[in-house]
């Protein structure tokens, strides 16, 4: 049987999409993680509800992987602007992604305070061929960033751009700090899975992609937050996707 296309995102919002154009599925759960079986256009898919952030999106798509070990894995769903110029509804392609989670400080005596802004990011480091490799970030597998970029075309809700995903627990909203991300680690938006999955997907050696549409910035000028809009947006895109993928 032909492996499934996997397709991950956090909340309902961001799977719903999928699930109707599936119309027909098998819903299975393992533990707190819920997994959907069936097929957009005869193309074997399994959608996966991860739950939110980087500890479940590790665990769900470890489990993913061992029960249906699928060929790809698209991780998709909302996101925060940090680039000015990415507005609300505008889907990134998250080429690269990077844990902003991951940092250390340096020492400080008792009374010198917090130093945000002088801390380290810490890469991340997998077992390849028993030789552990040092990664500051993880590539999108460049063949699906093309089949993403060749439906392009057929995202209306804003503009669809290549960029850095940031992924952490932490919902950032100051803008000085966020300034400092998209200055120091290039970020272009910030979720809290994206990084994860492309780590665990790694450590497994399958091809991962990583799509968001932006919900909310502090940056861009935008006042609109609407996660439920951006994830239903970028969900029928990710059914796009999935498409270009399978032909
Ligand atoms: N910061 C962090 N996570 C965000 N999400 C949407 N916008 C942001 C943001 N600005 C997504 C996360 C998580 C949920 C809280 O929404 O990926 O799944």
């Amino acid at each position: 049987t032909e492996q499934p296309i996997a397709i991950q995102g956090a909340m309902d919002i961001e799977i719903s999409a999928l699930l109707k154009a599936m119309r027909n599925y098998k819903e299975e759960q393992i533990g707190n993680y819920t997994f959907y079986t069936g097929k957009i256009d005869k193309i074997p898919v399994v959608v996966s509800r991860t739950e939110i952030g980087m500890v479940n999106a590790a665990a769900s798509t470890t489990l993913l992987i061992d029960k249906y070990h699928p060929k790809v894995i698209i991780n998709q769903g909302t996101a925060g602007g940090h680039d000015p110029n990415i507005h609300v509804f505008d889907t990134v392609i998250g080429t690269e992604v990077m844990n902003i989670g991951s940092m250390r400080s340096e020492h400080l005596d008792d009374g010198e305070g917090m130093k945000p802004e002088t801390w380290k990011f810490m890469a991340t480091s997998i077992r390849e061929n028993g030789k552990k490799v040092e990664y500051e970030s993880f590539k999108s597998d460049p063949e699906l960033v093309k089949a993403a970029l060749s439906v392009a075309n057929k995202y209306s809700h804003g503009k669809v751009v290549e960029g850095k995903v940031g992924s952490a627990d932490f919902w950032n909203r100051e803008v000085d700090r966020i300034q400092w991300f998209h200055e120091k680690a290039g970020t272009s938006v910030e979720e809290m899975e994206a990084a994860s999955v492309a780590q665990v997907a790694k450590a497994f050696n399958i091809p991962y992609l990583s799509i968001r549409t932006v919900s909310n910035s502090e940056v861009s000028g935008d006042k609109i937050e609407d996660l439920e809009t951006a994830g239903q947006y970028g969900a029928e895109f990710a059914v796009e996707i999935v498409k270009a993928i399978g032909k």
